[in-house]
């Protein structure tokens, strides 16, 4: 018998169409994104790739619902974004998704584990399974042996894993990941990028990953490449 496939499992976990993005700048209008359109399947891993200052970050931001396009649209799991007000956007982002940045973002005064635990405990889960979540998770990125370490007790590489694990732990469909290797050395990206790949793998995550190394990039099912305001096949 075939596997029944829902209209859910077929929606794209992202569709954008035309986005444009234009900042008010000191010289006047500074247009950043001039028509992206982009429709990442569910369970893909996307690498974007592109010079610094091309508007990666910004793309990535409004995919994530953090900010929003001058114009054009954006669905998130077949949810249009544009009409949404911020709580619900926040609801959305809460929910569905899960962010690794640059910078790990830890906060300082907690361990490993109970970073990895903020975003549950905010979901609502009560602190136990919480903490055997987070735990698992932890292990999942190989640092098992690191739960009870303060940020500034782990390593660049193993902060940012403690980073992903977050991303992570309350199991978001899509991870949006901006350049999260890039201020570490080529071996401990290298193992932030498999570690990342596959994990989401597992869970069949859809995953759009910032990188201005190709070769890392090489990981991923599909590379476009940002480019004068629009994403083209890299
Ligand atoms: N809030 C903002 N206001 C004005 N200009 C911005 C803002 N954010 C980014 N920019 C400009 O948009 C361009 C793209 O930035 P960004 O998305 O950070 O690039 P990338 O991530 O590819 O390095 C840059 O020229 C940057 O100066
Ligand atoms: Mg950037």
């Amino acid at each position: 018998m075939n596997a029944v496939v829902t209209n859910e499992s077929n929606t794209p976990a992202l569709v954008a169409t035309g986005l444009r993005k234009v900042f008010a700048g000191p010289r006047g209008p500074l247009e950043v994104l001039s028509g992206v359109d982009l429709v990442v399947p569910r369970g893909m891993l996307l690498a974007i790739v592109g010079a610094s200052g091309v508007g990666k970050s910004t793309l990535l931001n409004i995919l994530g619902a953090l900010d929003h396009a001058t114009s054009g649209t954006l669905e998130i799991a077949g949810q249009r974004v544009e009409s949404m007000g911020e709580r619900e956007r926040c609801q959305l982002r809460a929910a569905r998704l899960g962010f690794v940045f640059q910078f790990h973002h830890l906060l300082p005064e907690f361990t490993a584990e109970e970073n990895v635990m903020m975003p549950m405990l905010l979901a609502g889960r009560d602190q136990a399974r919480a903490r055997e979540r987070a735990r698992e998770v932890l292990g999942q990125v190989g640092l098992r042996e690191r739960e009870l370490h303060h940020p500034s007790e782990l390593s660049g590489g193993e902060a940012q894993r403690v980073a992903v694990a977050r991303a992570l732990a309350c199991d978001p469909e899509l991870v949006l990941a901006d350049e999260p290797s890039g201020n570490l050395d080529g071996a401990s990206a290298a193992g932030l990028h498999e570690t990342l790949s596959s994990v989401s793998r597992e869970r069949h995550q859809t995953v759009v990953l910032v990188t201005h190394n190709d070769r890392l990039a090489g990981l991923a099912d599909r590379v476009m490449r940002l480019e004068s305001g629009r994403l083209i096949p890299a």
